[in-house]
């Protein structure tokens, strides 16, 4: 991530998207975009082109190799800044905010957006992170288009994540899903606290609210897949359930089995923290019932 991503985005110029967008077209076709094809997606001049390039990469939105000839391609910091103008455009986002959470596998930052310029949470995916040399080293063993396997895995990922939250707001209690493109999405922020990071009150009630939860999700379709007391936000009123992309249906092979490892991580939870035992196959019987 950008440690000034907000400062970017503001100082950034026209010309400068349109070359990174060129960058990111060619991309489907080269490892390393020739300056030619940027000048010819772009139609600027070489000179042009070259002075875009050199602002870039003070910027570090470029990477640049010039073994067999000189080559330009871009990672998930300039993909950052592609999905945040997509937003901007659209009006999903008005303004960036502060980082609020970094997970396994993505960036979330607080931003305010739509016409009401109400709170949003931006989450950019990270799937199949990799540093920018080990790119280069992967590249000598496998084939065409895999050089881009992050960039798909991410994006693939955001679109899940999208689809799961269209599915489950609002009959489920999930952030609301506001917009998406490539690799990120824009939602509400989840109320409250991360259910791990706080002690509640009344934990039995807050139990049987996730696993209502966890019930109506199962009845629209869906299975969370990762469920742990990380990806649950509690409330006065009640919890959040946040993070999807790895949901599962309920005809996937495997899937009594992580239904079984989510509610297990619940149970186990309140178990630990709040000494509170349930069965977990009656649990579960009250889920698929
Ligand atoms: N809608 C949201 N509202 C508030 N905070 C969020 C939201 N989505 C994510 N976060 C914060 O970002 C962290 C990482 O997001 P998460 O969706 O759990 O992704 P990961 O798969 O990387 O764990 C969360 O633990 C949480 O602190
Ligand atoms: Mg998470």
């Amino acid at each position: 991530m950008l440690e000034n991503i907000s400062e970017t985005f503001l100082t950034i110029t026209n010309k400068e998207f349109r070359v990174l967008i060129a960058i990111e077209n060619k991309m489907k076709f080269y490892e390393w975009v020739p300056i030619k094809e940027i000048a010819s997606f772009t139609n600027y001049e070489l000179k042009e082109v070259s002075y875009i390039l050199s602002n870039l990469a003070v910027n570090k939105l470029i990477h640049r190799n010039i073994q067999e000839y000189e080559g330009y391609r871009i990672y998930f910091e300039a993909y950052d800044l592609l999905a945040l103008n997509a937003f901007v455009k659209r009006g999903s986002v008005n303004a960036l905010g502060d980082e609020i959470g970094v997970g396994k596998e993505s960036v979330v930052y607080e931003a305010t957006g739509g016409i009401i310029d109400r709170h949003v949470a931006i989450k950019f995916h990270r799937e199949g992170k990799m540093s920018f040399k080990k790119v280069r080293v992967k590249r000598e063993h496998t084939g065409e288009r895999k050089h881009l396997s992050w960039l798909y895995a991410s994006r693939l990922s955001a679109k899940r994540e999208y689809d799961a939250l269209k599915t489950l707001y609002p009959e489920v209690s999930v952030p609301e899903p506001v917009d998406y493109n490539r690799h990120a999405i824009v939602m509400s922020i989840a109320k409250g606290e991360e259910l791990a990071h706080t002690t509640i009150n009344e934990p039995d009630w807050y139990l049987d609210e996730i696993l209502e939860q966890v019930r109506k999700a199962y009845r629209l379709g869906i299975i969370h897949g990762d469920l742990s007391e990380f990806n649950i936000f509690v409330n006065p009123e009640g919890c959040e359930i946040i993070d999807w992309p790895q949901y599962i249906t309920p005809s996937h092979a495997n899937a009594i089995e992580l239904l079984q490892r989510d509610i297990g991580n619940v149970l186990s939870f309140f178990n630990r923290k709040y000494r509170i035992k349930r069965d977990i196959r009656e649990v579960i019987n009250t889920i698929v019932a």
